[in-house]
């Protein structure tokens, strides 16, 4: 494998899922293979979890690593060709992607949706113009359409977790007072359409992700509806996709508790505000996986970054 950039780029995941467990078992067997390797990690965005755990994953693959908040302490990149910078930004990634390049042998970026512009954002500006000049490695840690390293872990999580044949899986909206973006919904979406489960999304009207990428996955309206019967349910806020980056709804029913879960196993990618988008009684529960799936972001890191590895 060369890039990471989408759950497209999983060849198969149950095969997937299964290295990383054992990975898990044994997370230092592979510490020699990224020896005199070098990973740079740019954040054009917060993060906990996903520079921890990407850090700890490098680490136990024997590899260095350099971390930039590129958002914060980067120059403002231009990304258009043939543009006269005469504005606010400083660098064109044409010659920003090319020098990361000379210090390291992958390069992993977070860079969020603007929400503003969806053309821009569905156009990956970041990631593919880092790909495009960078001529190494690109390993997504969240860009404006997906999540794919948070999905993977999620599978590890389902699968380490699940006893049945074909479990009910719901992926569910809830309220937040913030406009969120759709990239963890949408890698959700896209791994579980390479499992064996019932999957169903439930969401408020005006909420629908995008079609191209939920296909035919079952839409519930009422979320009483959806969740019966679930094995696990998934919550996650995102705004709306067609009012592209609005907020149209924030009504507090919508938000999980402990009545609602059932006897169902409790998911989300955290962070994620208490009270809001799902009660203390459900966090506080052991049908919580939300630390486990935390943990098993250095797992799905890790199977990734052994992959991009071997094929250096
Ligand atoms: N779930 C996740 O990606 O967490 P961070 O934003 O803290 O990295």
């Amino acid at each position: 494998m060369t890039h990471y950039l989408s759950i497209k780029d999983i060849d198969n995941l149950s095969v997937w899922v299964k290295e990383a467990r054992i990975l898990k078992s044994q997370p230092k067997a592979d510490k020699n293979l990224g020896a005199n390797k070098t990973i740079c990690m740019l954040f054009f965005n917060n993060s906990l979890r996903t520079r921890l755990s990407t850090q700890k994953a490098a680490m136990n693959l024997g590899m260095d690593v350099m971390v930039m908040n590129f958002g914060s302490e980067g120059w403002t990149l231009e990304y258009g060709d043939g543009t006269v910078m005469d504005q606010n930004t400083s660098e064109h990634v044409k010659e920003a992607a090319q020098v990361v390049s000379q210090f390291c042998d992958i390069v992993a970026i977070r860079a969020f949706a603007s929400l503003t512009d969806k053309e821009q954002d569905e156009a990956e500006v970041v990631l593919n113009g880092f790909k495009k000049y960078a001529g190494i490695p690109i390993v997504n840690m969240e860009s404006s359409v997906g999540h794919p390293l948070q999905a993977l872990a999620d599978a590890i999580t389902l699968e380490e977790h699940n006893s049945k044949e074909r479990p009910k899986v719901v992926l569910s909206w809830a309220p937040h007072p913030k406009a969120l973006p759709h990239a963890v919904a949408n890698s959700f979406v896209e791994m579980m359409q390479l499992q064996e489960a019932d999957f169903v999304i439930t969401h408020p009207k005006g909420y629908e992700l995008n079609p191209a990428i939920t296909k035919d996955v079952q839409i519930e309206y009422n979320q009483e509806k959806a969740l019966q019967d679930a094995d696990f349910v998934y919550i996650k806020n995102w705004s709306s996709y067609k009012e592209y980056g609005k907020v149209l709804n924030q009504d507090p029913n919508w938000m999980m508790t402990k009545k609602k879960l059932g006897s169902a196993k409790f998911m989300h990618c955290l962070p994620v505000r208490r009270n809001v988008v799902v009660e203390d009684a459900v966090l506080d529960s052991d049908q919580s996986l939300v630390i486990e799936q935390a943990n098993n972001r250095t797992y799905a890191a890790q199977i990734v970054l052994k992959k991009i590895l071997e094929n250096l």
